[in-house]
């Protein structure tokens, strides 16, 4: 009687060992489905990487011919599209209300070297801000995906 008792306290156990088990497992697998927005660190984090980036184009020689005779105004609206565009694509909560990337870069004749060099910008804000490796990966996938609208000749 009393190793029977010993037997369902044993079982018991094993069950609740097992669930608890399961448990954590699936919550394991739900913090690798978080979204890339959350992985970067949501939207503070986000805009940081953003606002460094765009800081660094504005501020390279190269890229002065782009951005000549845009009020302060109008370079916030670019800022605030990119920020929006970033947001959304990596699962954020934000819609990007901007115009697509072919219309709002035709006819800046934006070249290859031009893109490498843009391209080499952000990783130096991605690394800056310390984003690890894998989101950095996706970051520069989903980018890249855009080149073929932005760039020219
Ligand atoms: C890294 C990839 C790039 C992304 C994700 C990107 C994204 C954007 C976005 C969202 C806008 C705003 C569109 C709108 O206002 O509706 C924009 C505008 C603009 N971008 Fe880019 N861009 C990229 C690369 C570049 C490069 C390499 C240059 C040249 C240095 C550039 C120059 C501009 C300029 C001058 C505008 C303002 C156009 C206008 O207001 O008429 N972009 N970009």
């Amino acid at each position: 009687m009393r190793s029977n008792r010993r037997f369902q306290r044993i079982a018991l156990l094993a069950v609740v060992l097992s669930l608890l088990l399961t448990g954590s497992g699936l919550t394991r697998a739900m913090a690798q489905e978080k979204s890339l927005y959350e992985r970067l660190g949501g939207y503070n984090a986000l805009a940081a990487v953003v606002d460094d980036f765009i800081g660094r184009l504005v501020a390279d020689k190269r890229f002065e011919k782009f951005f000549i005779g845009q009020s302060t105004d109008s370079r916030k609206r670019i800022r605030q599209h990119v920020l929006d565009q970033f947001c959304a694509a990596t699962g954020g909560p934000c819609i990007y209300t901007g115009r697509d990337m072919k219309t709002s870069h035709t006819g800046l004749g934006i070249t290859n070297e031009d893109w490498d060099e843009a391209a080499k910008q952000l990783v130096a804000s991605l690394d800056k801000f310390k984003v690890p490796e894998k989101e950095k990966g996706e970051v520069l996938a989903f980018v890249t995906s855009l080149k073929k609208d932005i760039v020219e000749k």
